[in-house]
């Protein structure tokens, strides 16, 4: 296996992305928050271990050596009120690149990467019904700051999910170590050309969702809503079908229920 470094990553990227590799860091999205505050686009912050990495509504995220942390700075051509798009891109390309990998991944709204465990295996998210637990295998952090987009991602790659809060997975559980190499490449070329044709985004979303179609409660500043999610629309609103109507909502956690 590749070692897991600035040159290994570069070698071969077809990303038009400059690499800024670091091997320990409080955040690659802080460094990649920097970097666009100086005016630097179409660069990726890449970190072999993250010291204070965050997470979704200001949650922490555990960065132990061994996962994959990297922050993108984009300059895209879309509207600032279009920015949770490049959050779903994001997590289209990291499940295409994991299900490359081996590991049959689907998407959680808005920002969740999955995988659906049954007996310690991971099967894929449309032929297993219920059976087992879904598991969080990666997480988006999109920012926007000085009229750039930094794009984060962290995904647990070549960890234990012993060393991970509850209700993780990694994908060296499932299938034992990856190439962190490969993998970064992969969703790099991912994430560009997603984000070059940002119109692919949504159906490409909807295939790989496992949230559509399935009872949820989601829970935002407006207080919790419960329903049976439908749809996915422009720029990331989830669809519901609620009791009382139809709701669309744009910010908030998923939590996906059994059928009743
Ligand atoms: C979430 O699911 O809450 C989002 C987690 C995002 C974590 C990544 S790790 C790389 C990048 N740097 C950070 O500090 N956070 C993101």
């Amino acid at each position: 296996m590749s070692k897991y470094n600035r040159a290994a990553v570069t070698t071969g990227l077809s990303a038009p992305y400059t690499v800024d590799f670091h091997d320990r860091i409080g955040s690659t999205n802080d460094r990649a928050r920097t970097l666009a505050a100086s005016g630097r686009s179409g660069v990726v912050v890449i970190a072999a271990e993250q010291t204070s990495g965050r997470g979704r509504r200001g949650r922490s995220w555990a960065g132990p050596r061994g996962g994959v942390y990297l922050s993108i700075v984009l300059d895209p051509s879309l509207a600032a009120a279009d920015t949770p798009l490049l959050t779903l891109g994001a997590g289209v390309a990291t499940a295409r690149a994991v299900r490359e990998a081996g590991v049959p991944a689907g998407l959680k709204w808005p920002n969740d990467v999955v995988v659906r465990v049954v007996d310690g295996r991971a099967v894929d998210p449309g032929t297993a019904g219920n059976a087992g637990e879904e598991r969080k295998l990666a997480g988006i952090l999109t920012e926007r700051t000085h009229g750039l987009v930094v794009v984060g991602i962290g995904l647990n790659a070549n960890l234990s999910a012993g060393d991970l809060p509850a209700g993780a997975t990694t994908m060296r559980d499932l299938v034992g170590p990856v190439d962190r190499v490969a993998l970064v490449q992969r969703i790099l070329a991912e994430v560009h050309e997603l984000t070059t044709d940002p119109d692919t985004i949504l159906p490409a979303w909807r295939d790989l969702a496992t949230t559509l179609g399935r009872r949820v409660r989601v829970s935002g500043d407006a207080g919790e809503i419960v329903g049976t999610a439908i749809d996915v629309e422009h720029p990331g609103r989830l669809v519901l079908d609620t009791p009382d109507g139809r709701e669309r909502i744009a910010v908030g956690d998923c939590e996906h229920l059994r059928p009743v």
